[in-house]
């Protein structure tokens, strides 16, 4: 058994839903981490006399912050290919659709396995590197058979919250048989990919030629749920539609953007809180100039939220959880205290875990240092590189 440690913690922050936005705050705190979970919690002047004395090794965090692992609960990290011109393009005035999706899935098909198992361990890596020790991943760019399996036997290798979205869109080949991509998803692609896969998804968007309708979405969900998958929902992010309705009504655990939401979505969610969880990507909404949902106001009403970055090609190439969590305080109207939470319990709740997302006995020790005093730093130094993983075998 090893056991570590961890004083000088200045702030505390354990996300265990006590106290100011359930952020559970301890100031000069102490922790004691045993083969990979939190085994002792208390003040620092406490940790000398305790049995926490008797561990192995020690960090000294001189007066650092320290917050629960970001816990990034939406992103499609296996692609290959670029789509910056695209991006700029859309700065210039060019409305995202989808369409440009297309491009990433003829990259990612001719890629070979060991290109994306490089892009997909950068991507992570550059994930950890700013605090984030959980990430859910997405298939999505193959869209065969083959190619959507593939993604998630690489994904499963960086993470078990995979997730099989070959409902991502209608590829090319199939524009003219909708129908029959649909057969596809349903049948032998789904039977291909549910054994690397926790979750399935789908683009549930009324309005793009690319995406789901309502009921095409709920026969992707239905099968899915049959193969033994839990749902998560692409939403309301390009309009109104039924998206949210639909996440709610099938009891999904996430319904992710809620770009645009109703009065009767807001009531549905919030009925809901206890099973779905919106997750807002403010990433999103920064990269294809979209209006921010009013995150303060679902909070107000009793909705579940989660934040995420939706890392991906188009929408938002960006692996960054305090660019989210800056993002979700300057333009949703949250405090910073209850984007940390968003951005860590909240997340975990959407993933239907509870072993992540907060630094309390028995809980994973997933810990990210801040350099600097406080959470509100995350939001207030934004774009500065204040946040990294622990490494405990530091
Ligand atoms: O979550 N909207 C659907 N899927 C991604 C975007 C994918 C892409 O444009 O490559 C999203 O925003
Ligand atoms: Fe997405």
């Amino acid at each position: 058994m090893s056991s570590t440690l961890v004083t000088g913690i200045g702030e505390l922050v354990t996300c265990d839903g006590t106290g100011e936005d359930g952020l559970g705050l301890r100031r000069d705190a102490a922790i004691v981490v045993e083969d990979g979970l939190v085994a002792w919690v208390g003040d620092a002047s406490a940790a000398g006399s305790d049995a926490a004395t008797t561990t192995d090794h020690r960090i000294d965090l001189a007066g650092r912050a320290l917050v629960p692992g970001f816990v990034d609960s939406h992103a499609h990290l296996v692609f290959a290919g670029d789509r910056g011109a695209e991006f700029a393009a859309r700065m210039a005035g060019t409305p995202y659709d989808g369409g440009g999706i297309g491009v990433s899935v003829a990259a990612t098909r001719a890629a070979t396995d060991d290109e994306l198992r490089t892009l997909v361990a950068a991507r992570v890596a550059e994930m950890r590197a700013q605090g984030t020790t959980t990430v859910e991943v997405k298939s999505g760019y193959g869209l065969t058979v083959e190619d959507e399996a593939r993604a998630l036997r690489i994904a499963r290798e960086v993470t078990l919250e995979t997730t099989f979205l070959g409902a991502h869109v209608v590829p090319a080949e199939y524009a003219a048989d909708r129908a029959a991509y649909l057969s596809l998803v349903t049948g032998p692609m789904l039977e291909a990919a549910a054994p690397h896969a926790k979750w399935v998804d789908v683009f549930c968007e009324p309005n793009s030629a690319h995406a789901f309708t309502g009921d095409e979405a709920r026969e992707v969900l239905v099968a899915g749920r049959d193969a033994g998958l839990g749902l998560r929902v692409h939403g309301n992010q390009l309009g109104h539609g039924p998206g949210v309705q639909l996440a709610v009504e099938l009891g999904a655990a996430s319904v992710d953007h809620c770009t645009y939401l109703s009065d009767a979505d807001v009531t549905a969610l919030a009925d809901a809180a206890d099973t779905t969880v919106a997750t807002l990507l403010p990433g999103v909404e920064f990269s294809t100039r979209s209006p921010y949902p009013d995150a303060a106001a679902l909070l107000r009403a009793g909705v579940s939220i989660a934040l995420a970055t939706d890392c991906n090609p188009g929408t938002c190439y960006s692996s960054s959880m305090p660019f989210v969590i800056a993002l979700a305080v300057r333009e949703m109207g949250l405090t910073p205290g209850q984007a940390v939470y968003a951005a860590t319990a909240g997340s975990a709740k959407s993933l239907r875990r509870n072993d992540i997302g907060h630094i309390s006995v028995g809980a994973r020790a997933d810990l990210t240092v801040l350099e600097a005093p406080s959470h509100v730093h995350l939001s207030y130094r934004a774009g500065v590189p204040i946040a990294r993983a622990l490494d405990l075998a530091d």
